[in-house]
């Protein structure tokens, strides 16, 4: 996968050259395209920007420089811009993305985008209802998420299928040595070698988590007959 990112402050994505992605970055897993759109202004001072149309506070950033990084591209893939008034990224756009072959992401900074900017992506999205003062950390978490999912970038293969959100619940509690710390035990069916009781444990902690942290979750989730039994048990030792 070939990942662009358009922006004001490349040295910012570090992060993403680090860790498990850095590794993947210099095994060819992946690529990661970085351009600041200020080498694209024509004016003596390299302004990526101006004030707004009808007054205000703030600057608002300029078309054109974007508009000419992006056809310096020879291929654009699915272009994105992150921007807090977009839809909401999710595991699912994660792994909707991880399919693509190319992404190009937008990072805004400033006050905001000239609108006509939105004509120029394929979709707007957010990391949450909260706003950061640009689109590099949001664009970070996106591209993370999203290229974990690639073949090879994890080292267990098994283990993206398994956590939160993959199976619409969040994942099961885990333990390492020791098997007690401060009085604080390991449940002892995680030591009982007996795989069926394990599982089953592991999935009724899975609703657990889910029913007590994210009930938003739990009500979008398709419950077999097993796992609507294992509710019931959970609301009655919760109630407890
Ligand atoms: N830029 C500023 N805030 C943002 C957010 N919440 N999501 C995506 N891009 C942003």
């Amino acid at each position: 996968m070939k990942i662009n990112v358009l922006t004001l402050f490349p040295d910012m994505f570090t992060p993403l050259q680090t860790s498990m992605l850095g590794r993947g970055l210099e095994d060819g897993k992946w690529d990661l395209n970085l351009i600041n759109f200020r080498d694209f202004t024509t004016d003596f001072h390299h302004h990526v920007d101006d004030t707004p149309y009808g007054g205000g506070a703030g600057m608002v950033l300029q078309i054109m420089p974007i508009q000419k990084a992006l056809d310096s591209l020879k291929n654009k893939g699915r272009v994105i811009i992150t921007a807090p008034q977009g839809k909401t990224f999710t595991q699912q756009t994660a792994q909707s993305w991880s399919k693509e072959e190319t992404l190009t992401f937008i990072c805004g900074h400033y006050e905001g985008f000239d609108e006509r900017i939105y004509q120029l992506a394929d979709e707007v999205v957010s990391i949450g209802d909260y706003v950061l003062t640009g689109g590099e950390l949001p664009t970070m978490s996106m591209i993370d998420a999203t290229v974990r999912l690639l073949p090879g970038i994890l080292g267990n293969a098994a283990s993206p299928v398994d956590e939160s959100f993959a199976q619409g619940l969040l994942e099961y509690p885990q333990y390492t040595r020791p098997e007690e710390f401060n009085g604080m035990k390991v449940p002892s069916v995680l030591t009982s070698g007996n795989h069926q009781k394990i599982d089953r444990w592991r999935r009724k902690e899975a609703l657990r988590a889910t029913y007590l942290r994210r009930p938003d979750m739990l009500a979008n989730y398709q419950l077999n007959k097993e796992e609507t039994t294992m509710l019931a048990e959970i609301k009655e030792e919760e109630t407890n």
